[in-house]
């Protein structure tokens, strides 16, 4: 895969940290991570009339990193992040958010507020408003965001929507129909969406599926540009994808419910029980 710089897109430099300074800068506001872990998966087993999806789950993830989860199909790579948006209870195992946020204890909407955003693989955008409306309407579901449905926004969040909107490469696109962009434009809007209620923690299940090579390449751009910003993991089978993006960083295989291997993607491309589960099919 082709590899794209843009320096234009800094989030250190430019108008948009003079529109908002905290903006680019790690979130973890309110969350207890004096440990350095986001995220602490303990012994998680997911049992399905018997069958184990996950089976002694264990894994964390440290503020700011970017995470990539391997694994072949009906690894748990999925049922994985059904636990921890409390979508699925885990039998047996904890879940914590921060120090102190039991996942296991929240729902579903307790977990989004607490700062989990989750892109599923479909995406769902509201498809008879325009890009910059989908926009606002996720602003406006951030719980602190006190304004009507479409009230005159500040110039503060229209700066922040116009911020979004170069990151998710549909700046010039924002006064078109959701429902007319392309499949790989979609998934921006709703990365763009998620990014909108400002996620501690951002999970994004199979973000390329379905796209073309140069849709995949941007991607890979997108999530390089908000490395370091937020906290993020990502579930993909595209090895390209997932090289380009795991950089140095620590990439997880996952299989039959378990660790099978952990390190960086170069370490993990030459361990042998990869290979044999996995990456030599
Ligand atoms: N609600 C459910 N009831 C029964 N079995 C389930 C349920 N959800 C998942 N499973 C099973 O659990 C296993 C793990 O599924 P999961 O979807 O987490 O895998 P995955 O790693 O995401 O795979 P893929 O790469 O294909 O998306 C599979 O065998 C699946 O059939
Ligand atoms: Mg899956």
């Amino acid at each position: 895969m082709k590899k794209v710089d843009d320096p234009g897109l800094d989030f250190e430099t430019g108008s948009r940290t003079q529109r908002d300074p905290s903006y680019g800068r790690l979130k973890t506001e309110g969350l207890d991570t004096t440990h350095g872990a986001i995220l602490y998966l303990e012994d998680i087993t997911v049992s399905f009339d018997g069958f184990k999806a996950l089976n002694k789950l264990t894994l964390d993830i440290s503020v700011g990193e970017l995470r990539c989860i391997i694994g072949p199909n009906g690894a748990g790579k999925t049922t994985m992040m059904d636990v921890i948006t409390g979508k699925t209870r885990p039998t047996f195992g904890s879940a914590f958010f921060g120090q102190t946020i039991d996942l296991t204890r929240l729902t579903e909407y307790e977990i989004a507020h607490a700062g989990i955003g989750r892109k599923f693989q479909r995406p769902t955008v509201f498809e008879q408003h325009t890009v910059f409306e989908n926009l606002e309407l996720a602003m406006q579901m951030k719980k602190d965001v006190r304004t009507t449905l479409f009230a005159r926004l500040t110039s503060e969040q229209v700066g922040r929507i116009e911020d979004i909107l170069k990151l998710i490469r549909l700046n010039g696109e924002e006064r078109r129909l959701a429902g007319l962009l392309s499949h790989g434009q979609k998934q921006w809007l709703e990365i763009g969406m998620l990014l909108m209620q400002e996620p501690l923690l951002l999970l994004l299940d199979e973000p390329v599926a379905g796209m073309s090579d140069a849709e995949t390449a941007r991607t890979a751009e997108l999530l390089n540009e908000l490395r370091g910003r937020h906290s993020i993991m990502v579930v993909e089978h595209d090895m390209a994808f997932v090289s380009e993006i795991a950089r140095d960083g620590k990439v997880t295989v996952l299989h039959e419910g378990s660790v099978l291997a952990q390190g960086t993607m170069q370490q993990v491309q030459a361990d042998e029980r990869v290979i044999e589960v996995y990456l030599g099919r």
